[in-house]
């Protein structure tokens, strides 16, 4: 059994301006500070990447983006490079989120390069991937999400592979306070392991998996101690200091 390092991941989604990152930054740091036996990252706006970099880059604090278009730079007005997150002190990036999938009409293709070009910049991308209740009500989850694994990471090497972190979020539990049940969760961290299993063989073992989707301090326990999850994606709970550390101190 492979040795894998949890990660607990914030993502703060459209939320915090520059004053109230800062606070949350200061806070958090604080009451987490004791943590060195698994991952923290908080994945911020933008506009709130410079004043996490300000507080947080020399804590055990992760720094991570929501998003990056896949060109170093150039004339895409609107968009953020991977160069530019770096410039930030980032070090994850998450990738083909559910919300961008579906209100900004991200595909497979576009992932699939966001999720190379992170990695060309070692940036460590979450690439997200989860079904909706049709999917789920049909019977289909399962296929849905192996293809959606096999789409965005078939052009990746072995050696890449074992860097990216994956997040099952099925869109039916973000934001609904519906968590998919640690069994149900479980086994769709398992089948994306042997999807992986097929692509890169045994690296699998050691590429992290996490649940995302209504995650909170009260249910984390009985996510972290399914096998195949590693952790988890967490928005919503996530925004405030005393519940996400709480989260963190119970996923322990
Ligand atoms: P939630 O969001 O924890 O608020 O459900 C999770 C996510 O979308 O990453």
């Amino acid at each position: 059994m492979a040795n894998r390092r949890p990660l607990l991941a914030g993502n703060w989604k459209m939320h915090k301006t520059i004053q109230e990152a800062r606070d949350f930054a200061v806070g958090f740091q604080e009451k987490v500070q004791d943590v060195t036996d698994l991952d923290m990252v908080i994945c911020a706006p933008f506009t709130a990447l410079s004043v996490l970099k300000e507080e947080l880059e020399e804590s055990i604090i992760h720094i991570g983006a929501q998003n990056m278009y896949y060109q170093p730079k150039g004339a895409f007005t609107g968009e953020i490079s991977p160069l530019m997150l770096l410039d930030l002190a980032c070090t994850y990036v998450i990738i083909g989120h559910s919300e961008r999938r579906e209100y900004f009409k991200e595909d497979d293709e576009l992932i699939a390069r966001k999720v190379k070009a992170a990695l060309d910049m070692s940036l460590t991308p979450i690439l997200c991937v989860g079904e909706n209740l049709a999917l789920r009500e049909g019977g289909k989850a399962l296929g849905f999400v192996r293809g959606q694994v096999e789409k965005d990471l078939m052009e990746l090497t072995p050696s890449e592979l074992q860097k990216v972190v994956i997040a099952y979020e099925p869109i039916w539990a973000i934001g609904t306070g519906k968590t998919a049940s640690a069994r149900d969760a479980q086994e769709m961290c398992s089948a994306i392991r042997s999807t992986l299993a097929g692509i890169a063989g045994s690296v699998a073992q050691e590429i992290r998996i996490l649940y995302g989707g209504s995650v909170k301090s009260g249910n984390i326990a009985e996510l972290m101690v399914q096998p195949d999850i590693d952790g988890a994606l967490v928005g919503g709970a996530s925004l405030e200091v005393e519940e996400f550390a709480q989260l963190i101190q119970n996923a322990r």
